[in-house]
């Protein structure tokens, strides 16, 4: 199984997604494949957010060799699932689905509810690392 992480910076939330997935999968001993992308481009090349890197790091999770790209049509083709944090983005997401197969890919992370975007709200990070860490967890539970 091949996860991507989608959000729209690939700065805060998705980084944080991919390397809290990794920790998990790596916990479960299965050999799911995560890799993460904005459907922004503002930040690509860098590595993600300070703040993201801190709350990862005080979790035990080293996110900060990470690297930021944006989201590409091919990952259509290489990823089983594209798992994308708020509505927004998941609307960005199937707005480029080139097909139904494509579609089906593509699912919020958490359900029904978001992830919402941290950037503007330091104290919000915490926050955003739980509800990421319970999400992984049900799709963990879900799919293996
Ligand atoms: P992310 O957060 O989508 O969780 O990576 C954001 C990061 C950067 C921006 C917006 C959201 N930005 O506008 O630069």
């Amino acid at each position: 199984m091949k996860i991507l992480m989608v959000c729209l910076g690939n700065i805060c939330r998705s980084p944080l997604a991919e390397g809290i997935m990794k920790h998990a999968v790596k916990e479960a001993g299965l050999d799911w494949e995560t890799d993460s992308a904005g459907t922004g481009n503002w930040h690509v090349g860098d590595p993600p957010d300070r703040r993201s890197v801190r709350v990862a790091k005080n979790h035990g999770i080293d996110i900060s060799r990470q690297v930021c790209r944006q989201f590409i049509l091919n990952d259509f083709d290489t990823s089983d699932l594209i798992l994308v944090m708020d509505k927004n983005n998941l609307g960005n997401v199937l707005a480029l689905a080139r097909n139904q197969q494509d579609k089906a890919k593509v699912k919020l992370f958490l359900g029904d509810k978001e992830v919402p975007d941290p950037y503007f709200n330091n104290a919000q990070f915490e926050q955003v690392f739980d509800l990421i860490e319970t999400g992984c967890a049900d799709v963990i539970k879900a799919y293996s």
